[in-house]
């Protein structure tokens, strides 16, 4: 492409390019990084041969924990198989070497992809249109909130339609996306079920005090409690009546998918989490993919660019005199969203039904066998992930959940969450996801259960776990507060 056309589109914000302005004076580094980040002598590195920097290298490698090392049973995280065919997909030369700067014409490809998958998620979903922009699932939320922002703002009611109501079961991604977008934040308690009290919600619906009404409620369900909001379809009627949207939180969609749709429980926007759901990979800050999708009245607000076809040809559009924009540099995490059409071609329909079905009937297994040894929160059917409460086992031995967490760690175990959902006290989340083993579901409960026997007989051997680990124990909020990036 042409620097004076790259120059052009950059001007009209079609492109995120910064070309460099021969005008502009390069700044010396010290002014770009501040003078006392600047090394005042070289690194101390070590002159070595070759094969001691492989080993080093090999070995620090092999202290990473991972998906492909062991089971991480993180609850709210869905950490699960990455099927290596994913990999090889996302690595051919026509995908990798792409450049996003290419003339339409020649990435013809890889917009059918993106134009295929927007069509599979919509029909998981049940849902008309989507998006694949968001690199997160908290950008996903980002965008959907700026889709109720302009739909009310088209239906001259931006003024009014101020807050957005989020049950305390919701993802905490939720309210904190809704704060990033400017709306004011209400809290929805549960009921004892752990589902949304639609009592309080409904009172939640009415205008407020100052006459401000609701945007939008966000749902997640299932949520992280692991229940199902069972009565999801009241509470989208409820939520319509009042004039608000709808926004249902679908990164636990692993749980669903195959056996219901978003969409028919009445949801008018929702996300996907990619690197959740449709097994690409997860952790270490991304990269993700947040897909949004939304019912037909809500399309044109998307943001641009749009994948149009015409006559078999994909072009990308920007005529969208509605769109809330563009939310991510060029068009998402394209990688990823290779990954996920890999994962959902291979898995096909009824491989996607079976992953519900497994990861229900895991989080289950495993539940009723922790349940031996620490009580569940809220007892009774769980969908992809439970959370057990050790308030009174920590009353009883003085150790609490965190020490539990770390004394895994001496077992080979990655820890669950803790401490989340902050509505359960010692609360202590799990996520066995359905690619593991019986055999490994029935290792991670026996290490708790030994775990849990240390902790009566040896309090202090758990309160000072890991003991096995490269390192101990780190004074986490010191590390954040008195950041070292140097040596
Ligand atoms: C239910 C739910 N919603 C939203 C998110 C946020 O997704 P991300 O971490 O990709 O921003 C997560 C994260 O795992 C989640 O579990």
């Amino acid at each position: 492409m042409p620097e004076t056309l790259l120059k052009e589109l950059s001007k009209q914000g079609r492109v995120g390019l910064l070309l460099p302005e021969p005008d502009i004076p390069v700044k010396p580094i010290g002014k770009l990084l501040g003078e006392n980040n600047l090394r005042s002598e070289p690194p101390p590195l070590p002159e070595v041969d070759q094969p001691t920097v492989v080993r080093h290298f090999v070995r620090l490698s092999q202290l990473n924990y991972s998906v492909d090392t062991h089971f991480y049973p993180l609850g709210s995280c869905t950490m699960k198989h990455n099927p290596k065919v994913n990999e090889e997909a996302a690595r051919l030369n026509g995908f990798a070497f792409l450049h996003p700067l290419q003339d339409e014409e020649t990435v013809q490809g890889i917009l059918r992809l993106m134009k295929e998958l927007e069509r599979m998620l919509c029909e998981i979903g049940g849902m008309d249109a989507c998006t694949l922009q968001g690199a997160a699932g908290a950008q996903g939320e980002f965008i959907g909130l700026l889709l109720v922002r302009a739909w009310h703002k088209h239906k001259g009611e931006e003024e009014k339609r101020t807050r957005i109501l989020v049950p305390d079961s919701a993802h905490g991604t939720n309210p904190a996306s809704a704060a990033r977008c400017g709306f004011i934040v209400e809290n929805v308690p549960s009921g004892s079920d752990g589902c949304i009290d639609l009592i309080a919600l409904e009172k939640a619906l009415m205008p407020n005090e100052k006459g401000q009404l609701p945007a939008a409620v966000m749902v997640t369900n299932p949520n992280t409690l692991g229940k199902f909001e069972r009565e999801i379809v009241k509470v989208a009627e409820l939520t319509h009546k009042a004039g608000a949207l709808l926004y249902y939180d679908g990164a636990n969609l692993n749980a669903v998918m195959g056996k219901a749709k978003p969409g028919h429980m009445g949801c008018d926007i929702m996300h996907f989490n990619l690197h959740k759901t449709f097994s690409t990979p997860h952790g270490g800050g991304g990269p993700g993919s947040g897909p949004v999708a939304v019912k037909a009245f809500l399309e044109p607000f998307l943001p641009v660019p749009v994948i149009e076809e015409n006559e078999g040809k994909l072009r990308l559009s920007y005529d969208r005199p509605l769109s809330v924009g563009r939310v991510h540099s060029f068009y998402g995490n394209v990688l990823v969203a290779v990954r996920a059409y890999t994962y959902i071609m291979s898995m096909g329909k009824e491989g996607l039904l079976k992953v519900t079905e497994d990861a229900v009937l895991n989080a289950n297994y495993l539940m009723h066998k922790l349940a031996q040894i620490f009580p569940v929160a809220f007892p009774g059917l769980c969908k992809h992930e439970f959370v057990l409460s050790l308030r009174q086992f920590k009353r009883e031995t003085g150790v609490r959940t965190w020490d539990i967490a770390k004394r895994l760690l001496d077992y080979g175990f990655y820890a669950p969450t803790v401490y989340f959902p902050i509505t359960v006290e010692e609360a202590m989340m799990v996520e066995p996801t359905e690619t593991e083993s019986k055999e490994t579901l029935n290792a991670f409960a026996k290490a708790l259960e030994n775990i849990a026997i240390e902790a009566r007989d040896n309090p202090e051997l758990v309160q000072t776990a890991p003991h096995k680990t490269p390192v101990g124990r780190l004074d986490e909020a010191k590390a954040a507060r008195e950041l070292k990036v140097r040596w």
